[in-house]
This record gives structure tokens, C-alpha cells and sequence, in this order.
């Protein structure tokens, strides 16, 4: 029997149209979760569904071959986002296991994290997921400190190895901090901090830009991305300067699947639409007042997050909570006038 570890929604989809799910009988619901971020297109994108009849030479090619499509891919990350190499994961939680290892071999020791930080669920991500501190599970063998989200003064009273955040928390918000905030992260990069960007639920346009942290002002040294990169298909990577590739050497990272064929080619067609989105995201923000996100990573603190979310089922929305109240990652293609009649809604519930 499968082991359902979730609080799962009541509703029974059996297809997806755009920025909708249609249960068994035929209730449309308008989706703001997109499958938890992942549908940053909706459901069967023109273009997605257009790669996916195209098939490939072959589904899976192991990382023992080179191809052009994962140079191809990989280069097109590279100069959206400013770094050099890219290594690809099955998804988030790998992402930031790698990109720890990568962090942690150029330059070992400390690492500080954040308060209801969520970076995954394997041990080495769940040592620094501030959320899952609680959680009975073994934590990796090295000091890790949780400074308050948002404390500008606490991070420049250390210096770490590593630092890793979420430039916007998402489990835990979303919630954007104070510049004075992101400028002290920059600050501890001057004295040698590597910096990690979890961007696995703020990036790929959601926020504005093809990363959060480049409207932030933060110039990390490594980003983890995953959940919308492959299109629907599991796919993470990690972006990561050439101080720290030039440190790594055969053998010290690997994954069978990582990078598979078709997660790749779908994810050369994501990158293309949510560059075309999100300037679609940017001016989408603006409209949407008392968001304390940003672009399309829509965040707002209640308490009554459990019967906004009810209520809004009812009413045919799906949205999702954090640990502050309620969070939508809309689709980017979400149109303001399927939008903002339902926030306005969700915020007369409040
Ligand atoms: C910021 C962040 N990091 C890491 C993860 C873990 O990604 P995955 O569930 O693909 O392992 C998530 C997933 O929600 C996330 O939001």
C-alpha cells in the first residue's frame, strides 16, 4: 500500500488545462500551488507538449557520456545566472546535498543557516533546514548555526565557512527581508563566506528575475535550483563558480540519473518561456497588495491559514500555506484577471 506521508487535498484530479486541474467530475479548480511550485508553465504547456513528441534518441543517457544537450543546457544556466559550471541532480534535496559538498570542499568548516530555513529532506539538507530541527533524525557531523531570518546584525557578528539561505523563504514565508539584510550576506562573502542560494522554489522567473537573488542584490558563489526546471520530470542543479569547481575532481560527487535526456530537453524549453514570463511576474507583483513575497512567490501571515485554504476549495482555488500562513506559486502564465479576483478574495477571508 503506498505510504502517504502528506496532508493530501480532497480533490481527485484526472487532467490538467493550463492553470487548472479537473477533478472526476469535471470541477474545474484554478491551481495557485501548481503542483508545489513545479508547473511554472500550468499544466500541458503548448511547447512542453510539443518537445515531449519529438523522441529522443534515447531517454537516458548516464553521466558516463558527454552530450551537446547538456552542455547546451548547462551553458544556458550558466550565463542567465553569472557562474561557470552547472552539475545536474534528480532534484532540490540533491541539489543542496551537492551543493554543500561542492561548498564544504573549497572551504570547510562552520555553516551557518536560518530559522524555518527548508532545504530538503536528506540528512545533509535537513541538518541545515531550521524547520526540521525538531525532526529525530541524525544531522551531519559539523557545526551548523541558525541566525533568526531577516537579522542583519547576527549574521555580521559571524564568519562562517558557508552560509546557505533562501534568498525569500518559502516553506517558512515567503517573506522578503530588509536590503540591510541581504547587504550583511554580501558582507560576510567579503571575508570568504561561500555563499549558498537555495533558489529550488524562488528561481526560474518566479520572482521577476531568472533569479530572486539578482533582484536582492546577493551574489552567491553556488545556487541549488529544481522543482520547475525539468518541465514536470525530476531535475535539480547546482550553479557554482570556478574558485569552487576548480577544487573537485572525479569521483568526489555523482548521481545515475542526474541530468536525465528528456529532463533536459524539457527543461531547454522552460528556460525559454519563463524568460518570456517573468517581466509577466514583475508587473503581476505590483497589483497584488498586501503580498509580502515576491513577483508570482505570493506569501501572507495569518493564522487563519487552515480555513482561508478550506473556504477557497470550496470556491474551486487551491492554495497552499507555510509555517507563516498562506503561500501561492501560481503558474507564471496566470493571467491578472484569473489572479486578482482571488487574492482580493483570499485577503476578504483574513
Ligand atoms: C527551498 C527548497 N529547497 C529544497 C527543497 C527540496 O526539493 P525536493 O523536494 O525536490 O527535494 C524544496 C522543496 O520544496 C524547497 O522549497
Amino acid at each position: 500500500m503506498y505510504l502517504n506521508l502528506y496532508e493530501t487535498c480532497p480533490v481527485e484530479p484526472v487532467r490538467g488545462e493550463g492553470v487548472y486541474l479537473v477533478d472526476k467530475n469535471g470541477k474545474r479548480y484554478l491551481d495557485l500551488l501548481s503542483g508545489l511550485g513545479v508547473n511554472l508553465l500550468g499544466y500541458n504547456h503548448p511547447a512542453i507538449v510539443k518537445e515531449l513528441k519529438d523522441i529522443p534518441p534515447f531517454l537516458h543517457l548516464s553521466n558516463l557520456y558527454l552530450h551537446p544537450l547538456k552542455e547546451e543546457v548547462a551553458s544556458i544556466l550558466c550565463s542567465l545566472t553569472g557562474m561557470d559550471f552547472a552539475f545536474f541532480t534528480n532534484s532540490g534535496t540533491e541539489a543542496v546535498e551537492a551543493a554543500l559538498k561542492f561548498a564544504w570542499k573549497k572551504n570547510p568548516g562552520k555553516i551557518v543557516a536560518f530559522e524555518n530555513s527548508f532545504h530538503g529532506r536528506t540528512l545533509g539538507s535537513l541538518s541545515t533546514s531550521g524547520m526540521l530541527k525538531e525532526q529525530p533524525f541524525p544531522r551531519i557531523n559539523t557545526e551548523i548555526k541558525f541566525l533568526p531570518w531577516g537579522d542583519a546584525e547576527s549574521v555580521l557578528k559571524e564568519n562562517p565557512s558557508i552560509l546557505i539561505l533562501e534568498p525569500l523563504q518559502g516553506s517558512g514565508g515567503p517573506r522578503v527581508a530588509s536590503r540591510e539584510f541581504y547587504k550583511a550576506i554580501m558582507e560576510l562573502k567579503k571575508h570568504g563566506t561561500i555563499i549558498i542560494c537555495d533558489e529550488i522554489q524562488s528561481g526560474l522567473g518566479r520572482c521577476g528575475s531568472f533569479l530572486a537573488s539578482q533582484r536582492l542584490g546577493l551574489k552567491p558563489d553556488i545556487v541549488a535550483l529544481g522543482k520547475g526546471l525539468g518541465g514536470g520530470l525530476p531535475l535539480g542543479c547546482v550553479l557554482l563558480r570556478k574558485e569552487i569547481a576548480s577544487t573537485l575532481s572525479t569521483g568526489d560527487h555523482g548521481t545515475t540519473m542526474g541530468g536525465n535526456f528528456l529532463a533536459l530537453k524539457l527543461a531547454r524549453v522552460v528556460i525559454k518561456e519563463v524568460l518570456k514570463l517573468m517581466g509577466h511576474a514583475k508587473e503581476l507583483e505590483k497589483e497584488l497588495h498586501g503580498n509580502e513575497g515576491l513577483g508570482l512567490f505570493i506569501g501572507i501571515t495569518t493564522e487563519r491559514k487552515d480555513e482561508v485554504m478550506r473556504k477557497m476549495l470550496e470556491e474551486g482555488v487551491i492554495i497552499g500555506k507555510s509555517a507563516r500562513g498562506i503561500r501561492l506559486l501560481p503558474p507564471l502564465i496566470i493571467k491578472k484577471e484569473e489572479l486578482l479576483p482571488v487574492w482580493e478574495r483570499i485577503r476578504s477571508l483574513l
